[in-house]
Formats: structure tokens, sequence, C-alpha cells
């Protein structure tokens, strides 16, 4: 699918000769100052990979639409910050633009390449080509002979492949649904993942070796999940959450838009209750995940005025005021098949029981036959949830 918009000529334009050295070096620093890089294999591939090649442009969101940005200074400076920036966006069938690939934060790719303990000779496949800045890193640490890159979008690979061409990089790229991992390979030692997934695939444990490693962003609904690691055991995928939150892009199933978010319903069709959860804190998107074994998935989280929405699969939904009232209550009005709302409150209310756990202490196991387990510390603990299949 060709992507909306164009890459726009400036007087910077994108060529390796622009003086990017300097700053991919203090961005280099940045992370290392921050904690974030600490391997000096990973330091040099970040220092060696210009990545406004991989970001020619990038897309800003303005009042009702998207706006390229590129070959300015401003372009350039972001494009060697600590940022993600929105890469392709795609038209919806209803006529709404939205984002379909985008270049994520330096420091939450370094994170994910150094929590996946990648070391020399290992094989690596990427799920989510995007620009192909990261394949770049993995093709600078590694050799391209030893990294695959799989993206949906076909313009968004052929890109891809030939920026890291113009650096001498050739990694094995494949346009298809990286759900299926890229079959016909030899076994992988790593697979990391750049898109959000609503269930771990069984295919990228068949295409693991035993005690490889997958790390990828497992959102059971809208928003609700995080990153977690598996290891590759010969009966299961096995591993913890990582300590901070960090959301993709979902997986789309076809090289087109998105289908559009379903509405959110009228709020005064609702049953109406009061809470002190402020649903937006980051704490809170643990037992929102949790929820998901009780509620059916979220599709769409959002805002429309002064509530923040929820709309699940089945039409059911949850409107919450943003802003509490001087008693510190905030409005929530429910309604649709599944009092969502009440559910998520029995999952709260455990989870406020046990501590407020954060991420890290919860873990997950999947199995061949789909079955998803998260458990909090111990995958024989007191606690297991199990998610719905998919
Ligand atoms: C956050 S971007 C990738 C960032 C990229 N790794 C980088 O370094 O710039 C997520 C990518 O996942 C891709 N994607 C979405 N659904 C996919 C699917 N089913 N299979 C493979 N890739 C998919 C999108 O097209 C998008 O390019």
């Amino acid at each position: 699918m060709e992507a909306e918009g164009t890459d726009l000529e400036g007087p910077l334009m994108t060529t390796t000769a622009l003086p990017w050295d300097a700053r991919a070096r203090d961005l280099a620093d940045r992370l290392t100052k921050d904690g974030v890089l600490r391997d000096p294999a990973w330091r040099t591939a970040l220092e060696a990979t210009p990545r406004h090649v991989f970001v020619p442009s990038f897309y800003r969101r303005e009042p009702g639409c998207w706006v390229a940005v590129a070959g300015t200074e401003d372009w350039l400076d972001t494009v060697y910050s600590d940022s993600a920036v929105v890469t392709a966006i795609a038209r919806m069938p209803n006529g709404e633009q939205v984002p379909i690939s985008s270049a994520s934060e330096p420091s939450l790719m370094v994170r994910m390449l150094e929590t996946l303990d990648i070391r020399d000779g290992h094989r690596v496949l990427e799920v989510g080509t995007g620009t192909g800045y990261n394949t770049a890193l993995l093709s600078r640490r590694l050799g391209g002979d030893h990294v695959y890159s799989i993206d949906i979008g076909a313009d968004l690979v052929e890109s891809a492949r030939e920026r890291l061409a113009t650096l001498g990089h050739h990694p094995t790229l494949t346009v298809g649904h990286g759900a299926q991992g890229v079959v016909g390979q030899a076994l992988f030692d790593r697979i990391l993942v750049t898109c959000a997934v609503p269930a771990i695939p069984w295919a990228w444990a068949d295409q693991l070796k035993i005690n490889g490693l997958v790390l990828a962003d497992l959102e059971a609904g809208s928003g609700a999940g995080s990153l977690v690691l598996l290891r590759r055991y010969p009966d299961r995928l096995e591993g913890r959450f990582l300590p901070d939150w960090a959301s993709f892009v979902p997986m789309r199933d076809a090289d087109t838009a998105p289908e559009p978010p379903p509405r959110p319903s009228r709020v005064d069709e609702g049953a109406i209750c009061w809470t002190d959860i402020d649903p937006t804190l980051p704490e809170e998107r643990v037992p929102y995940f949790l929820a998901h074994t009780l509620i059916p998935p979220v599709l769409a989280m959002g805002e429309r005025d002064e509530w923040i929405t929820f709309t699940a699969r089945d039409g059911s939904w949850v409107e919450v005021r943003r802003e509490p009232e001087a008693d510190g209550q905030r409005m929530v009005c429910q309604g649709g098949p599944v009092r969502v709302w009440d559910r998520f409150l029995r999952t709260h209310r455990l989870w406020a029981a046990l501590g407020r756990p954060g991420w890290d202490r919860f873990g997950l196991t999947v199995t061949a036959d789909g079955y998803h387990r998260v458990w909090l510390d111990d995958p024989d603990g007191d606690f297991r949830w199990t998610l719905p299949p998919h």
C-alpha cells in the first residue's frame, strides 16, 4: 500500500554527507547518561548509523491533519533527539488519516536490544521493519547475513531496503505478516517485535532455538499490555514483563489502513457510578491489562470532550470523566452487553490488595495450544490469570 503524503525535498536533504556524526554521538552520550545505553557494541552501532537516512521526513500532528516535516533544522534536530516520530500515514475508509508506521524512540530501541542480550553470531528476526533504522543497528552489530526483518507494508520494506543498501547493509527483508515469522530459515536466537500483538503467535516459538528469546509488546486490548521478554523452553514460552511500560503501533492484518475505531457511545444512555481511580495514570495500565481476563477486548481507548473513552469489541463501553469533582470522585458511565467498568473494578480491588504490583512482578506463559497465562511473581504461584483465546 502506498502511504499518504510525500517526502519533501529541503535544503538539508537526506544525504549521508550531512554533518550528522556529532549529532549521533550526542544522542549516544545522552542515552549513556540516562543509563539506557550500556553495551559499547550498541554504542558503536548507534554512532555509526545516520538516523536521518531512515527518517527522511516525518509527520507532525496539527489540528485536523498531519503535516510532513523534512529537510529543515527542526527535522534534523528531531531525528537526532530521543523522539518517536510518525513516518507513514494512511487514510482509513472513513477518510481520517492514521499513523501506520513510526520510528520508535532510540532509547526504547536500545532498551529492547540490550534486554535481548544479543551477542555476536546471533541470528535475529525483527518483526516491523518500518524505517529500517533498527534493522541498520542490528546489521551494523551482527552483519546483514545474521539479520532478518519483516513488515506488512510493501513500500516500507522497499524504502528500508534502499536505505540500508546505501550504508552497505543487506539483511534479508521480507514483505509479509509478521505473526507468521519468516519461514524457511534456520532457527533464530532472538526475535524482536516492534508492533503490538493481541497474542503471542506460536509460529515465533517454532522459529526460535531452545533458550532463544522473544521480546514483544503484548496488548490484550487497546493500550492494555506492555513489553514482555519470553524464553523458549521445549514446551512453552515464558518470562516477565519489563519494568517500564511501553506501547507500539498495533499489528495490522493487511497492507491497508486499519479500520476506524468504534465510536464511543453516548454518555446519557449508560449506568452511572463514581470512582476515585484516574485511568490515565501509567500504573493503572496493570489492572487494565489484567481486567482483559474478564472483559471483551477494548478496541479503542480514546478521548471525547472531557471524557476518557473505552469501546470493547462486543460494543460494551465506558466513559470516565477526565477531571474529578471537588471530593476527588470522577463520574463513570457504562453501557452495552458487559459492565466493563464493574469487572475492571473487581480486578482493581485484587490488584490493590496485592500492594499494587508493577509490571516487573508479572510474567507470562504461552503454550502451543494458544493459552496465555499471566502470573504474579511465580508461574506456579497463587495468583494466575488466563487471557481468553485470541
Ligand atoms: C513502530 S513501527 C517499526 C519501527 C521500526 N522497527 C524502526 O526501527 O523504525 C511498527 C511497524 O510494524 C509494522 N507492522 C504492522 N503490522 C505488521 C504485521 N502484521 N507484520 C509485520 N509488520 C507489521 C508496521 O507497518 C510498522 O512499520
